[in-house]
């Protein structure tokens, strides 16, 4: 170990730098600690079909350097909150009954927790995994304002977000990641592309092609900061 350390740090000549070496040890370690659930590298979704979403534990994580804000991502890794009602897999953990679907939390574990240094580590390593630069490149989105009331319409009534997503706590759906927080924590050119196409994201993902046009996806990308900007 100590070896390693030196020859990382003469490779590199410097302190400051994380050393080949050392990245390739974070990268060993995220591998066995998270790899069971999360894909590091981008999966070969053709060779592996459906199945590969059926048996999805975690987000996928590759792409994590095109989607995250990174200080919010070191910071979540220390007090993980939950961000998907239902978990990665909602039917897995819904139950239906009278009232409409209900979450049973016994089906949701609770994510693991890392320390200060360890957060540090593991996000910049993965704020560098960035193989999708060129769908972020191809967006024109520019932070802007939108109406709330309209801006509230285009999430409900017109576009119909709100059956999978909350635009609140309490309000909306349950079956994809809560959207009243998803400005602090996604990156605005992620955000504009997914909804344009969430599936040259993930190719097996649960969300529907909006077909949306750019100032459609403007428009609800401007609600998800106005709401984001106020969300605790
Ligand atoms: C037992 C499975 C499991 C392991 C092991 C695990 N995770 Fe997760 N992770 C999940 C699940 C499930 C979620 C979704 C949580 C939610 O949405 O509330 C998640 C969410 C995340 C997210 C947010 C992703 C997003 O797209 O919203 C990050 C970042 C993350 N995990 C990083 C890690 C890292 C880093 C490790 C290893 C140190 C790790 N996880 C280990 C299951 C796991
Ligand atoms: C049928 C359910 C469904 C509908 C309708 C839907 N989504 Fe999604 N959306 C999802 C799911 C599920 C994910 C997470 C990716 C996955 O698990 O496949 C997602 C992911 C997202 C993400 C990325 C969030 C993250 O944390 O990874 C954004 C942004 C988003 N949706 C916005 C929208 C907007 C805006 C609309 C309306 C035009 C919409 N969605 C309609 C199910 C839906």
């Amino acid at each position: 170990m100590r070896l390693k350390l030196l020859a990382g740090l003469l490779l590199t000549g410097g302190l400051l730098q994380p050393s080949p070496g050392a990245l390739a040890d974070t990268g060993q370690w995220l591998q066995s600690e998270c790899g069971s659930c999360h894909a590091l590298e981008q999966p070969d979704y053709p060779a592996l079909g459906h199945a590969e979403r059926l048996t999805r534990k975690g987000p996928p994580l590759y792409y994590a350097g095109n989607k995250f804000h990174a200080g919010w991502l070191e910071s979540w890794l220390q007090d993980p909150v939950r961000i998907r009602p239902a978990g990665v897999f909602p039917p897995g953990a819904v139950v239906p009954s009278e009232e409409g679907d209900l979450i049973d939390p016994a089906n949701l574990e609770e994510h693991l927790v890392l320390d200060a240094n360890q957060a540090k580590k593991a996000a910049d390593y993965l704020m560098a995994l960035r193989p999708h630069d060129e769908l972020i490149a191809a967006t024109s989105y520019e932070p802007g304002s939108v109406a709330r009331r309209m801006g509230e319409l285009n999430f409900t009534k017109f576009n119909g977000c709100d059956a999978c997503h909350s635009d609140g706590p309490g309000y909306g759906g349950l079956s994809g990641p809560e959207l009243y927080t998803a400005w602090q924590r996604l990156q605005p050119g992620f955000i504009a592309s997914f909804i344009a196409d969430p599936a040259a994201w993930d190719p097996h993902t649960l969300m529907p092609k909006t077909g949306l046009n750019d100032s459609a996806v403007e428009r609800l990308a401007n609600y998800l900061k106005l709401i984001g900007e106020e969300a605790p």
